[in-house]
């Protein structure tokens, strides 16, 4: 085994950026310039911290991210070693487009703490079953416009998948598969509203849901919400479609109780409105058990929306939309019609790690890292401000008096820590002020650091 003393690896003790994030890049930029080539095995992890003086951890957690980004592999029981890859790997995830707008990079080598909600960690996942699986679809030979339903199979391991976690009695012939939840809101949107419809999205809320909804016409109406979802008495009249996330309220983090479950379904069965429920992060909660999802309790009356963007990762770009077979038949006719699919290979590669059980490892390895990460941030953040939201999802609401968040917002991003408010949030007028923190997409030394300076800010208001 070879000693990496005639590689340039140097660390520097004084720097913020941390001591794991300084040797993974030392580590990619020896094997991006072949310095470490393809087959090549690397020091134990014992070897490199006593060469180096760090502690054991550092070089753990460095070359777990390394694996996990596919630079590394390992052969069982004989080490770690160079992946042959003929391409090598993306550098770590950048804050992607949506998120608020990049800090501004004082020194080279500064960290960017991605605090802001809506981002899984993706850079975790097993290589290996990953790359089985589209090896495995990729044995299959490229093929004519998919069945506008979904493939069969994945219809069928979905029907599986939610009866297990969801408790919904749900079989194939109500499962319809999109490209994420963006692609089934279009969906239910060009099938259920219109010009001269209106459309009911909580607020705060789902900026997505306003913006696809408003733009097949309908006209959009704010619905208000408090510490446990959607308000039902303040419904406004006429709506053809409520959209709500009954399972973790989004942004505030409430989960809708039973008896208010069964009167926005009253609510619906009166009016005739469709319930459209955002079911986007129901697989993480790290207390008790999530409530079955509000689909079940009235199939006529709720179409359920699910995607794999926090359970698996959003550029896989697969989803679910349960509802009745009228209203997928006309969905499907709806995607004939417009040339709206979601890729068969992709699909047949997400059948693969469901039939392998690999994506649920991978949340259950998920649930321990985010309840972690939640655990610091309530830890950090809790001793400053009142927190609310549910133990569950993959994001936090920090309360603070008005006017403070926007201004934290802008001072945390010039320290390289990007977040959202609650403010931008709302639809109406704002009611509920604070920053919305996700601890999805930082590690959780991160999380730790980030919201250490967050809490600094808060404390000097
Ligand atoms: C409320 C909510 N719904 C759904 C999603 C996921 O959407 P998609 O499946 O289109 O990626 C997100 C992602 O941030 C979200 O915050």
């Amino acid at each position: 085994m070879r000693a990496l003393v005639d590689l340039p690896i140097s660390l520097c003790r004084e720097s913020e950026v941390p001591l794991i994030v300084q040797l993974a890049a030392r580590l990619r930029e020896a094997m991006l310039s072949g310095a470490l080539s393809a087959g090549e095995r690397l020091p134990s992890s014992r070897g490199l911290a006593v060469q180096l003086g760090v502690s054991r951890t550092v070089v753990t957690e460095a070359y777990q991210q390394l694996y996990a980004e596919g630079w590394l592999e390992g052969r069982h029981g004989s080490g770690t070693f160079v992946a042959s890859l003929e391409t090598p790997p993306a550098a770590p995830a950048a804050p992607e487009p949506s998120a608020p707008k990049m800090a501004r990079r004082e020194r080279p080598g500064d960290e960017v703490i991605n605090l802001t909600p809506g981002h899984p960690w993706v850079r975790d996942y097993d290589v290996a079953a990953w790359r089985r699986a589209w090896r495995k679809a990729a044995d299959l030979p490229p093929g004519d416009y998919p069945d506008p339903y979904g493939l069969p199979r994945l219809r069928e391991l979905l029907a599986g998948h939610l009866r297990r976690t969801r408790a919904v009695a749900v079989g194939p012939e109500n499962i319809l598969v999109t490209r994420g939840t963006g692609n089934g809101l279009d969906l239910c949107a060009q099938a259920l509203l219109g010009p001269g419809t209106r459309a009911g999205v909580e607020d705060p809320g789902y900026q997505v849901a306003r913006t696809v909804f408003a733009a097949r016409g309908a006209e959009v109406l704010p619905c208000p919400v408090d510490e446990d979802g959607v308000i039902v008495d303040g419904l406004p009249d006429g709506l053809r479609v409520l959209y709500t996330t009954p399972a973790h309220q989004y942004p505030l983090g409430g989960r809708l109780p039973i008896p208010r479950r069964e009167r926005l379904l009253s609510w619906a069965r009166r009016t005739g409105a469709t319930v459209v429920e955002d079911d986007y992060d129901a697989e993480f909660r790290y207390d008790v058990a999530p409530l079955p999802a509000l689909y079940g309790l009235d199939p006529s009356r709720v179409v359920l929306l699910g995607t794999l963007s926090k359970s698996l990762a959003p550029d896989v770009g697969v989803g679910w939309l349960v509802g009745t077979p009228e209203l997928l038949d006309r969905i499907a006719a709806i995607r004939r019609a417009v040339s709206d699919r979601t890729s068969g290979p992709v699909q047949q590669a997400v059948v693969n790690l469901l039939e392998q059980g690999d994506l649920d490892r991978h949340l259950r390895r998920m649930r321990l890292e985010y309840a972690r990460r939640r655990a610091v941030v309530v830890e950090v953040l809790g001793a400053v401000c009142r927190l609310r939201g549910d133990t569950a999802g993959l994001h936090v609401l920090a309360e603070l008096p008005p006017g403070l968040a926007p201004r934290i917002m802008e001072r945390a991003r010039e320290r390289g820590v990007l977040l959202d408010t609650a403010e931008r949030h709302h639809h109406g007028p704002e009611r509920v002020h604070g920053l919305v923190i996700g601890y999805g997409s930082a590690s959780l030394a991160q999380v730790r650091r980030g919201c250490r300076i967050l809490a600094e800010m808060i404390k000097e208001g």
